[in-house]
């Protein structure tokens, strides 16, 4: 990731390869652009005269040598109507501007858009967003071309300008922030863009090691100690695949001793080819991104000890693939889960919530003050909300409010489905305690009834992350593939919980 700082000053008195400013509708400029037009005299008013730039949301020019200035170029970027501005448009402000400097050749830049009225945004809030947008909307993966697109000029630092010098403690506080949630997301984001032949459950297990903080302690169970430990439903899971499965907990102390912990459980499955009841052909591919719930984990992970917050975690990961070796389970089998709880498999394609049911079960005997859990769990979520809300289902309700908050905050938004009691009567079994399928209809919320089975009566939440965890088309903060979805939601949720 690019260096970002922070600085107060005029920007016609800048030395860069450009300064940004932003144009409002009706071109109208900003504090510094117009502080800048006065030092440039005549030749940005008559370019703003003669030029069809009219300040549309995320329109821009560059313009080379401008008089009375320091920098090789200023850009001006459409902000739209300034009373709809947001947080989520500085994001995309913030990775449009860096997007199109690192492809034109602008290596130190400056960008004038702190002092954009967000209402009801404080400047450090401004300020995080934007760096948030220039470290997320930077992202690529392109580690497997081997003739690699060289950028000689490559954007290389980055300051983010504030008002004043009394703004700068704060904005380099929010930039921290921003580092450690873009390093989470886009760490989430490597995790799920590798191939399945690549990111396997032990990579996963390697992966989670590679975390390092004086107070996080990772313990990686192979299928000896899987076995031992009786993860009865995981290992049913991963009899089709030849690879060895992995649980993978995570704990972190941040916080105090006695303090219970907040559990993270994310669904690990590197590959899911749907088992016996195997999926059609087509975009079968796409399922190398089955364990997103696992890489949001482990984002959250990584962000979390880069910030030091004084909280609890612990995280669980169950890890397998879903293959059709000859010793895969089989539709119409009967599992004894660790729980105890007898699972009939109707479908061996609803795998994860096979998995997460060792895995919820595991979490709530630790005894947390809550649970959250992500999966890629059903398609039929992603029929529901499609590829903008992840869905939220679950029993805690002060929790799901949080959750939402910060959905809506970070713009990684969420939108609650109902769990009704009668929605249980579908996954009742004909011969032993539950099914692993409800049928079609509600099967994102039949789906999370199955996963509450396992967690006690903890505060629990559940997020299907199958819409949104990743999107082939790319998005404006966003490279095709793997979205990160999930950790900015649960990073600013446990942020305000230390606030
Ligand atoms: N990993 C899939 C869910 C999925 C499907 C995510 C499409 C993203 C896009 C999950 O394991 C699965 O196959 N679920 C089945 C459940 C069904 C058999 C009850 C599904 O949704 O079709
Ligand atoms: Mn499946
Ligand atoms: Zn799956």
């Amino acid at each position: 990731m690019i260096e970002i700082s922070v600085k107060a000053g005029h920007a016609h008195k800048q030395r860069d390869d450009a300064v940004v400013l932003a144009l409002l509708d009706g071109r109208k400029l900003t504090e510094s652009g117009q502080a800048l037009q006065e030092a440039a005299g005549k030749t940005l008013s008559s370019f703003l005269r003669k030029f069809d730039l009219s300040g549309k949301f995320g329109e821009s020019r560059v313009l080379y040598d401008v008089e009375g200035t320091f920098s090789q170029r200023v850009m001006l970027i459409g902000a739209g109507d300034e009373k709809k501005l947001t947080l989520q448009k500085l994001r995309v402000l913030g990775a449009t501007v860096a997007r199109e400097l690192d492809k034109g050749g602008a290596r130190d830049v400056s960008l004038y858009l702190s002092e954009l009225a967000v209402r009801g945004a404080s400047m450090a809030e401004k300020v995080q967003a934007v760096a948030e947008g220039v470290w997320l909307g930077l992202y690529t993966f392109d580690k497997y071309k081997s003739k690699k697109e060289e950028n000689k000029r490559a954007l290389r630092t980055l300051t983010i300008m504030v008002p004043s010098r009394r703004d700068l403690d704060d904005a380099e506080a929010a930039v921290a922030r921003a580092r450690a949630i873009a390093a989470g997301t886009n760490f989430a984001r490597d995790l799920a863009n590798e191939p399945g032949n690549v990111c396997t459950p032990e990579y996963l297990g390697d992966q989670a090691e590679s975390l390092t903080h004086e107070h996080l302690n990772v313990t990686v169970m192979d299928k000896k100690a899987i076995e031992e430990a009786g993860f009865t439903a995981l290992l049913a899971v991963n009899q089709g695949s030849a690879k060895e499965p992995r649980f993978i907990v995570l704990d972190y102390q941040g916080g105090r001793k006695d303090d219970a912990a907040i559990a993270l459980v994310g669904k690990g499955l590197t590959f899911d080819a749907g088992g016996i009841s195997i999926k059609p052909a087509a975009q079968m591919d796409e399922m190398k991104f089955d364990m997103c719930g696992s890489a949001a984990v482990l984002g959250i992970f990584r962000a979390v000890t880069e910030m030091n917050l004084p909280v609890n975690l612990l995280g669980v990961i169950p890890s397998t693939e879903n293959l059709l070796g000859g010793a895969a389970y089989k539709p119409g089998d009967i599992i004894t889960s660790y729980k105890g709880i007898n699972i009939e498999v109707l479908n061996t394609d609803a795998e994860g919530r096979v998995i997460l049911s060792d895995a919820l079960a595991y979490a709530a005997e630790r005894k947390p003050a809550e649970i959250i859990d992500f999966a890629t769990l059903t398609g039929a979520c992603v029929i529901a909300l499609g590829a903008h809300a992840t869905g939220l289902m679950g029993s805690g309700e002060k929790l799901k409010q949080g959750l939402k908050l910060s959905g809506d905050y970070t713009y990684d938004r969420v939108w609650e489905l109902p769990m009704y009691e009668e929605y249980q009567e579908q996954i009742k079994s004909e011969i032993t305690d539950i099914k692993n399928t409800g049928g079609r209809e509600g099967g994102a919320i039949t789906a999370a009834c199955f996963l509450s089975r396992f967690v006690d009566d903890i505060p629990w939440a559940h997020l299907d992350i199958a819409g949104t965890a990743w999107n082939m088309k790319g998005s404006e903060i966003s490279a095709k593939g793997g979205t990160g979805a999930g950790v900015r939601l649960v990073v600013d949720y446990l942020l305000r919980k230390v606030a």
